[in-house]
């Protein structure tokens, strides 16, 4: 079916504004989800029913394939991502307050490269609205597959201010979440990436295990399971920073990466500010999560995400190490049948 898209259906979304073909893509999405039979069918027919599960910080994946952050940031799409045949999916970045993001455009689509620069700059309804719309659909542990919800931080607060900013989204948004994501990666909100420093993410991260902790004392609800998300710029030095935080605190997992400031090769002459992604981040981000798997001795849960294009890309993420993987600009590339098609490409080989 990937063919047909790519032949028939992605010339036409690629004359659209890469923007306008994403919102296309959530609307459909959006409308699929309402079609609660149809997407019933659609699971039915990529017979993922019948695939080796994936267990990971205490819940269960019906397969390692997940949509990443970014794609669904307003928690309109989710509902039907079980039918495209991903395992999981993590809506957001959500900020507390909603904001409009960066001026557009800001969506730049290589498709020679197969990659994608956005400098998006977290546009989303904030937690307040993204969590009304959670409340009308079955929560934790009743959903078809699990769902994270991947929080940032709102760009009117101030960096001293992020660990409260956090706390805000966390408090509104815990109770709808599968597992919780904070992410401390995007380049294209400012200063975000410096809590990543370990002072900083002492902070962050004590702050939020301790409301976890409060939170299911006060209501004897699990606790959510929390995890980082890094950027594929740190160096390894870095790396192992993050890592003694994330083992202080207890975290119960990372994803690597986001994307990347770096240039390499083609990119190195394309001024257009933002993160890169797609195919030239796929070495870097596979290295990432191979430095730490062997520096957790394969303890710490890693979602792998960077440049999957293919199942010989997704294999190679769970080769390094991780447990679980995630797709945005693959979909972008290979269409709305490509988390079923890799899928089972993946469970043929036995990979997981
Ligand atoms: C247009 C676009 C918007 C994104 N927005 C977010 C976001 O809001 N939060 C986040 O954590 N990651 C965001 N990402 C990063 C992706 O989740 C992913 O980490 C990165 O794109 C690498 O994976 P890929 O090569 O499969 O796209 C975004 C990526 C793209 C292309």
């Amino acid at each position: 079916m990937g063919k047909y898209f790519e032949r028939l259906v992605r010339p036409k979304l690629f004359e659209m504004d890469s923007e306008r073909a994403h919102e296309f893509g959530v609307d459909a999405m959006a409308l699929l989800g309402a079609l609660g039979p149809v997407c019933r069918l659609l699971e039915g027919w990529h017979r993922l029913g019948g695939m080796r599960p994936v267990q990971a910080f205490g819940l269960t994946f019906p397969n390692a394939i997940g949509l990443a952050a970014g794609f669904d940031k307003n928690a309109r799409a989710w509902p039907a991502a079980a039918a495209l045949g991903f395992g999981h999916v993590e809506i957001g970045t959500v900020t507390a307050r909603g904001q409009p993001g960066n001026p557009r455009p800001r969506v730049f689509r290589y498709p020679a490269e197969e990659a994608v620069i956005n400098r998006m700059g977290f546009n989303n309804d904030g937690a307040d609205a993204v969590a009304e719309r959670l409340s009308h659909h079955p929560g934790p542990g009743a959903r078809r597959i699990p769902l994270g919800v991947n929080l940032g931080k709102s760009k009117v607060a101030e960096i001293d201010q992020a660990a409260a900013d956090y706390l805000s989204s966390f408090a509104r948004l815990a109770g709808y979440a599968d597992y919780l994501v904070l992410n401390v990666s995007s380049p294209n909100t400012p200063n975000l990436r410096q809590l990543q420093d370990e002072a900083r993410l002492r902070e962050l991260l004590g702050a939020i295990t301790g409301a976890n902790r409060e939170r299911t004392l006060a209501s004897g609800r699990p606790r959510v399971p929390v995890l980082l998300k890094i950027a594929p710029d740190l160096t390894f030095p870095q790396i192992d920073a993050v890592l003694g935080v994330i083992a202080e605190y207890g975290l119960d997992g990372i994803i690597a990466t986001n994307t990347t400031l770096a240039r390499p090769g083609f990119f190195a002459t394309v001024d257009q500010t933002g993160g890169l992604s797609g195919s030239p981040l796929r070495k870097r981000a596979t290295g990432v999560i191979r430095y730490i798997s062997l520096a957790t001795r394969g303890r710490l849960p890693i979602i792998g995400v960077g440049g999957i294009t293919d199942a010989d890309s997704a294999a190679e993420k769970l080769d390094a190490g991780a447990t679980l993987i995630q797709v945005y600009t693959g979909m972008i590339y290979r269409g709305p049948f490509f988390p079923a098609e890799l899928a089972h490409a993946l469970q043929d080989r036995r990979v997981h």
